[in-house]
């Protein structure tokens, strides 16, 4: 049995912290292999990555999901109780109420409510000067994701509870104040979604059929039994919260334009719209890895996986194989014509199946927003992109172009 090659440091949750996105990718170009063992958070941890080890990865009869976050990812990012932290036939069953919900018709409405928020706001940008795309982006996506889930939502309330959502994106993988804003965000936001489950199970709310709050409302699991408050309001969150995280797509879709400016034109036809929104999936950085435990003891390539070993799966790192992608740093939509799919090399939003593994439930969803947000950016209006920060920082995860993507004198084409 080989060993896998092991870095030497005590601890390496700081340089893990410190070199963000690159950190899995780093090591493995140091030695030679796409596995490589370390230990994070004081605990000995596999990183992978590249194809085949997505495809082990996401063999639910080797790994699980239960104890695989760490206790401040919960307190921030997915909550405690959901559907990233199940296995087997819970999984099955909460993954399917989830994936109910991505019919194509409302995938299409969700993408319509957005690009009519969109519109809604144009004369107000008109008239701004200056506007930060991720800002005005998070908040219109909170309006159409809240109006799409049957959530209601006043006017007053949109800037607290968009902050509030941002604030779980935004604290992830942070320290400190950072962390704090995260933690707070989640307790105003398990509350305010706990309230609308119970009202909508008192009767005092009633959503319309089919929308997010009312099937996670009233969702039965395989012995009959309703969700827990707390963990139902953890499940709505998990439709709102990432669908804001969205705008983060949209500000790199803008950043792609403004860099590579003949995709202006090039994505007014419909093949290429789809290509161009692959490719800013795949290039630019977005959730840096997935987290799981072996299920038990099992060997790999030559490498012992032991019962209950915490592996990460470097999504980025994947997205950016040279063996999968030739020239991964080169912004290409044109290597995704003809692209047969394949559920393991483009991973950003995970990889496997939707419905029988943990691959990101809103996945068409994301794409459907994207490909409106380039239409709207390239159809809809002109606008200029002033001097500013566009740097994006690879140790700063979620990254984001610094400015948040200015733009002034924004016109309306027709
Ligand atoms: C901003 C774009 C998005 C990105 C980058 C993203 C990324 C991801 C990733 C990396 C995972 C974990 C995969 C794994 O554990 O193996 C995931 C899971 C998930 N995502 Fe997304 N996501 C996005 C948008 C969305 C949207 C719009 C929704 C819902 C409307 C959503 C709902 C979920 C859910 C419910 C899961 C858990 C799936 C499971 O454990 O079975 N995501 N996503």
């Amino acid at each position: 049995m080989a060993t896998i090659p092991t870095d030497r440091s005590p601890d390496s949750t700081l340089a893990f912290l410190r070199a963000g996105y690159r950190f899995i990718g780093q090591r493995c170009e140091r030695y030679g292999t796409d596995i490589f063992q370390t230990r994070l958070l004081l605990e000995p941890t596999i990183c992978l990555r590249g194809r085949a080890a997505a495809e082990l990865f996401y063999d639910a009869d080797r790994f699980v999901r239960e104890g695989a976050m760490p206790a401040r990812g919960q307190r921030t990012l997915t909550g405690r109780g959901g559907v990233q932290g199940l296995d087997g036939d819970a999984h099955h069953d909460r993954k399917a109420m989830f994936m109910s919900l991505m019919t194509p018709t409302a995938v299409r409405r969700l993408g319509q409510l957005f690009a009519d928020e969109w519109q809604a706001r144009l004369p107000a940008w008109e008239l701004a000067g200056t506007v930060t795309l991720h800002t005005e982006v998070a908040s219109m996506l909170t309006r159409a994701v809240c109006a799409w889930a049957g959530v209601p939502l006043s006017d007053g309330e949109l800037d607290r509870r968009t902050a509030d959502l941002q604030a779980m994106i935004d604290s992830a993988a942070a320290l400190g104040p950072r962390h704090w804003r995260g933690r707070l965000g989640r307790l105003r936001g398990e509350h305010w979604a706990g309230d609308l489950v119970e009202r909508v199970r008192g009767g005092s709310l009633s959503p319309p059929d089919g929308t997010a709050l009312r099937v996670i409302a009233e969702h039965r699991d395989g012995e009959g039994h309703r969700l827990p408050r707390r963990v139902a309001a953890v499940e709505l969150l998990n439709v709102l919260r990432p669908t804001v995280a969205v705008a983060r797509f949209v500000v790199f879709a803008a950043l792609a334009l403004h860099d590579h400016p003949a995709w202006r034109q090039r994505v007014r036809d419909d093949e290429a719209t789809g290509q161009f929104v692959q490719e800013v999936r795949r290039y630019y950085p977005f959730f840096p890895v997935a987290a799981a435990r072996v299920r038990r003891d099992f060997d790999w390539q030559g490498y012992h996986f032991p019962q209950g070993r915490r592996v990460l799966l470097d999504l980025y790192g994947t997205d950016h194989h040279p063996e999968v992608w030739p020239e991964p740093e080169r912004f290409r939509p044109e290597r995704f014509a003809g692209w047969p799919g394949d559920p393991f090399t483009l991973v950003p939003q995970g990889g496997g199946g939707h419905l029988t593994g943990h691959r990101c439930a809103g996945e068409w969803i994301t794409i459907e927003l994207m490909k409106r947000a380039v239409t709207l950016l390239t159809e809809v209006i002109r606008y200029d992109v002033p001097p500013q920060d566009l740097a994006v920082d690879l140790s700063r995860m979620p990254a984001l172009p610094g400015s948040g993507f200015v733009v002034t004198a924004v016109r309306r084409v027709h």
